[in-house]
Formats: structure tokens, sequence, C-alpha cells
């Protein structure tokens, strides 16, 4: 039986359409609304808008639920690894064993840059952000790849693991670039997290071979950054891809997108804040009360979602794995103290309890990664890598949907009425 809303508006009524998805999410489909009432709707930031229908990811952010094409992340943060998970957000199933080695054969033949790609390096500024630099440098791989809305299905497959190969490397040699440090060339031995932590620390003259548990760790922290369904980064991907623009430069796009403070930029700005918090010598009660005086301009980063209003699961998950981590490799942060006593107090706090302000996943994500050696600057960076197979998966999906459309949104006009000229000495 088809549904349907009803609107009614003045003295006309009208049937909307009702689309069930395949876990009873109902959404009302408008898209015939302004042509039938003169009206549009206005929802700012989105919050209540569905832009798509989509296959990927499953998220109820009141039951604190997350899953990727059907497995729950806590399944796959315990068998998985990034590789695998990316396989399966990108091809909508879990690959066999003959699938996934191709896979790893692609990553590791891509993983070098064209040699004429370290002039581009040396263009930046030493100190530039490496986010500045990974964006740039994605775009850059559209100068010599196809343009992928032409290409076949095969090269789809191609171009996203050229470019889930490649930005680990952009990754590790903006870094280097950062630092003034010779680039280290990928090592075909390598699998890929262990080949990443190998281009970020080897010198020409000794190489990093990161322990197995600091590989683990940095597996679960991308792997647990892999998808989150139409946030802020995937929207601006699927925004820039729904014009026909090539993977890369759309890709490109999302990681402006993730760079700001209030998406993937907060695992920086929770580092910083609990470094501020600690050597102030704030208690996490005045941090609170501060966090809650709206006149400060200050948040608690790394609290608060736009979808779960329940608990995050991956930041019980790094939560877990952030004690775990640490007292494996010795590491005694206080920073782990200070964001623990944050968050105790915050749970029982009036103020966020009533909003519904949880941990995200950024709020253990720094300390787990600064424990692993990763300087600050490249959290963001990390999670860009992360993200790369869920942002491929959101174009593809795209790229196959014959009903996608350009994506163009209305607004509702607060300028001035017709003015008239007025020549300038009038003025
Ligand atoms: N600290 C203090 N107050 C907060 C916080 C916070 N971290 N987050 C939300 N609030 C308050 C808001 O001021 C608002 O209060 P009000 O109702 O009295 O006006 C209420 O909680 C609702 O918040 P919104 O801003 O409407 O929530 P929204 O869904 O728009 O924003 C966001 C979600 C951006 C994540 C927000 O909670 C935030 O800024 N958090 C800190 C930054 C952060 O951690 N970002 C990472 C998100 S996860 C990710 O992108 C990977």
């Amino acid at each position: 039986m088809t549904r349907t809303a009803t609107l009614t508006y003045g003295d006309q009524t009208i049937e909307l359409p009702v689309i069930e998805g395949t876990e009873g999410e109902l959404g009302v489909d408008i898209s015939q609304l302004r042509a039938k009432t003169g009206l549009i709707t206005l929802d700012p930031g989105f919050g209540n808008t569905g832009a798509c229908q989509s296959g990927v990811t499953f998220i109820d952010g009141d039951k604190g639920i997350l899953r990727y094409r059907g497995l729950p992340i806590e399944q796959l943060a315990e068998h998985s690894t990034f590789v695998e998970t990316a396989w399966l957000l990108i091809n909508g199933k879990l690959p066999n064993r003959a699938e996934l080695d191709q896979f790893s054969k692609r990553l590791t033949k891509y993983a070098p840059l064209h040699e004429g790609f370290k002039n581009h390096f040396e263009g930046f500024p030493l100190n530039a952000p490496p986010m500045a630099i990974l964006s740039a440098m994605i775009n850059t791989l559209s100068s010599s790849s196809c343009d992928g809305r032409q290409a076949p299905e095969d090269d789809i497959d191609e171009l996203s693991a050229k470019l889930m190969s490649k930005v680990r490397t952009i990754a590790a040699y903006s870094y280097r670039r950062s630092l003034g440090l010779p680039f280290i060339y990928p090592d075909p031995k390598l699998r890929y997290v262990a080949n990443f932590l190998h281009m970020m620390f080897s010198m020409p003259y000794e190489q990093h071979i990161a322990s197995q548990e600091v590989v683990d760790a940095l597996n679960l922290i991308l792997m647990l950054h892999a998808d989150h369904e139409q946030n802020c980064s995937t929207s601006t991907v699927r925004v820039v891809g729904s014009s026909k623009a090539n993977l890369y430069a759309s890709c490109a796009a999302g990681v402006g997108a993730l760079w700001g403070p209030l998406h993937g930029g907060a695992n920086v700005a929770v580092l910083e804040m609990l470094e501020a918090i600690h050597k102030g010598g704030m208690s996490a009660a005045e941090a609170l009360a501060l966090a809650k005086d709206k006149q400060s301009g200050f948040k608690l980063m790394g609290f608060g979602h736009r979808v779960y209003k329940n608990f995050d699961p991956r930041a019980l998950i790094l939560k877990r794995a952030a004690d775990k981590v640490l007292e494996r490799l010795g590491v005694r942060d206080p920073l782990l103290d200070v964001a623990r006593k944050l968050e105790e107090l915050a749970l029982i706090d009036p103020y966020f309890v009533e909003r519904k302000l949880y941990p995200n996943v950024d709020f253990y994500s720094g300390i787990l990664m600064r424990a692993m050696g990763i300087p600050t600057s490249m959290f963001t960076v990390i999670f860009a890598i992360g993200r790369m197979p869920g942002w491929i998966a959101h174009w593809k999906e795209q790229n196959q949907d014959a009903a996608s459309r350009i994506a163009r949104p209305r607004q509702i006009y607060t300028g001035p009425t017709l003015q008239s000229y007025t020549p300038i000495d009038q003025r």
C-alpha cells in the first residue's frame, strides 16, 4: 500500500508520497511540493532533510547504532581491517579472498606518486597545514587521470584503489614537507597501515617498523571513521559529484569540509582543549561551567552530535581502545585523566543531559593518536584517510543512480526589494 502525507496550506490540500527505508525510516517526498503549491521547505543545516536514498550506512542515533552495509560497527571493529571494510563500503558486500587480494595488489601498485608531484609539494611553504596540502594534491590527481564519470565499472574500481592508496602517500608526504624531511617511498612489502607509518616516520638511513599495537590501533581508528552516511563532508562530496565532477575533485572538496573544527577538525580542537585545561590548571568542573555559558564562546569539543542523541558507538569503542593501547604502550597521559573527568561530570550535568550531548568519535581519538606518536597536525588528515572509502562509496552510488540530479537547493530571499541604480556622485 502506498502511504501518503497530507499537507494543507490555505485552501489547498495535497497528498505527498511517503518513502520507507529498509530499516523503517520514513520520509515525505516533497520533490513536487513547489510545482503543486509554490511552497518550498526551509531547513537550515539540513537537520531534517533527506537528500538522497542510500544503501551504504545505517545510523540510528537514538539507539547508538552504526552499520556499514548492514554490518554492525562493533563486529567490524573486532574482526575486520580498514582495507576489507573499505572494500565492503565501496562494493556493498564483504570481499572474498580473491577480491581482497586483487584490491590489496592494486593498493600496493598505486602507492607511489608520479615523480613530478614532488615539485608540487615543494611549492608549499614549510609548516603549511597538511589538510591544505591534502586537498590540493588530491585535486592535482585529476590532472593525470581520466574523468571517472565516463569510466566503465572496472575503471571506477581502479580509480577508487588509486585514490585510497595515493591519499595515504600524499598524507605522509604532506607531513614530511611540513618538517622539511626527505620523502620516503612506499614499501611494497608492507600492508596499508604499516606502509603509511613507514612513509611518515622512516628515515633514509633507518626504516620505521611500527609495532603491531600501533598498526592495530590505527586500523581501528580508520575503520571507525570510514563512513557516517550524509555527514557534512560526505554531503559535500555528493553535492560536488552531482555536477558530474570527477572523483578526485569531489573528494578534494570533502577534505575542505572535513577540515572545520565542527566536523573532522574537532579531533585537533579536543586535544588543544584538553591541553589548555591541563596546562592552565583549570578543573573539569570549571571547564564545563565555561562550556555552558553561551557568552564564553567556548564549547566542550568532542561532545555533541547532530545524529547521536544517546551515545556514539565509535566513542565507546575508542574509549576502551585508548585505555588498552595506552597501557600496552606504557604511555601515561594526564590528558586521558582530564578527558575521563570531563566525561564523568558532563554525563550527569543537567545541561548536557537535557541536550543529549555525549562524547563523539573525536573525544578519544586524539588521545589515542598522540599515544601512537602521531602529531596533532595530522589528526584530521588521518580522519580524511579513514573517510575516503565512505566518500568513494557515496560518489559511486550517486554516479550509478540514474535518478540522481544536480544538487541545487532553494532559498527564502531576505534581501532588499527592487532598488534603482544611483549614480556614484549622488550616493
Ligand atoms: N558544548 C556545549 N554546548 C553544546 C555543545 C558542546 N560541545 N554542542 C551542542 N551544544 C549545545 C548548543 O549550544 C545548543 O544549546 P541550546 O539548545 O541552548 O541553544 C544545543 O546543545 C544543541 O546544539 P546544536 O548546536 O543545535 O547541535 P548541532 O546538531 O547543530 O551541532 C555539533 C552538532 C556541531 C557536533 C555540536 O554539538 C558541536 O559543535 N560540538 C563540538 C564540536 C565537535 O565535537 N564536533 C565533532 C562532531 S563529530 C564529527 O564531525 C566527526
